[in-house]
């Protein structure tokens, strides 16, 4: 699997102010609003463009935009503190949700909402989620795109955890993974160590669904 680790100073800066405790609602969902902004530029990198004419006051230069562009899907909750700055960068971008809370006792994923494009076939599929850590949310996720035909999906998380880059890896789903950092460890509990704690309560407080 393809792993892009964006470890530019500005976004390294970013994902410290996220790991801070200290840091409040407010000023993680800027953070993390900034760092998604970046992961996205970065996953955009290699999508195909089209090119035209475009006149300027002066004269006629070559112009570029994104022949096809992608489709971004956040796993809600915390995908959905992505959405903005990945429209931020492509604003023609379409956008599909899927709702999934991880069973605090079980740590899979416990499906709750899906609003996805019938076909997904040939199409670029972003599906932003700040952390991964097991992989059991992911690989939910990936399943229902590839379900729907996609083949060509680029996983945008701010914090990978290695057992969930593992789990991606092994599960053959096409997929590359763009993220800031793959920290070492999960604790007792899935938590992602370091990590940052858990980025849904952090954007948006507790949350409270009966699973
Ligand atoms: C978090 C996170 C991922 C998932 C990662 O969501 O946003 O979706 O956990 O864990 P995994 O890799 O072990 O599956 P959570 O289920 O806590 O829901 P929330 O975003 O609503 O808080
Ligand atoms: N979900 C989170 O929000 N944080 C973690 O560390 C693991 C799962």
């Amino acid at each position: 699997m393809e792993i892009t680790v964006v470890d530019h100073p500005l976004a390294q800066s970013r994902l410290t102010i996220l790991r801070d405790e200290r840091t409040n609602n407010a000023g993680f969902r800027a953070a993390l609003a900034d760092l998604g902004a970046m992961l996205i530029y970065e996953a955009s990198r290699d999508l195909p463009v089209e090119e035209f004419d475009v006149k300027t006051p002066i004269t006629v230069a070559d112009g570029h935009r994104l022949e096809d562009p992608p489709i971004i899907v956040p796993v809600i909750r915390a995908g959905l503190g992505m959405i903005d700055p990945a429209l931020s960068m492509i604003p023609d971008a379409q956008v599909g949700f899927i709702g999934l809370a991880r069973n605090e006792e079980t740590h899979e994923p416990v499906p709750y909402l899906e609003a996805l494009p019938e076909d997904l076939s040939g199409r670029n599929v972003f599906l932003v989620d700040p952390m991964l850590a097991t992989g059991g949310s992911l690989l939910h996720a990936l399943k229902l795109l590839v379900a729907r035909g996609a083949d060509n999906i680029t996983a945008v998380c701010i914090i990978s955890a290695q057992a969930g880059v593992d789990a991606l890896e092994n599960s053959g789903l096409p997929v590359r993974l763009v993220t800031t950092v793959v920290d070492p460890n999960l604790n007792e509990d899935a938590y992602i160590v370091p990590g940052l704690g858990d980025a849904g309560d952090r954007l948006y407080g507790p949350r409270n669904i009966d699973l």
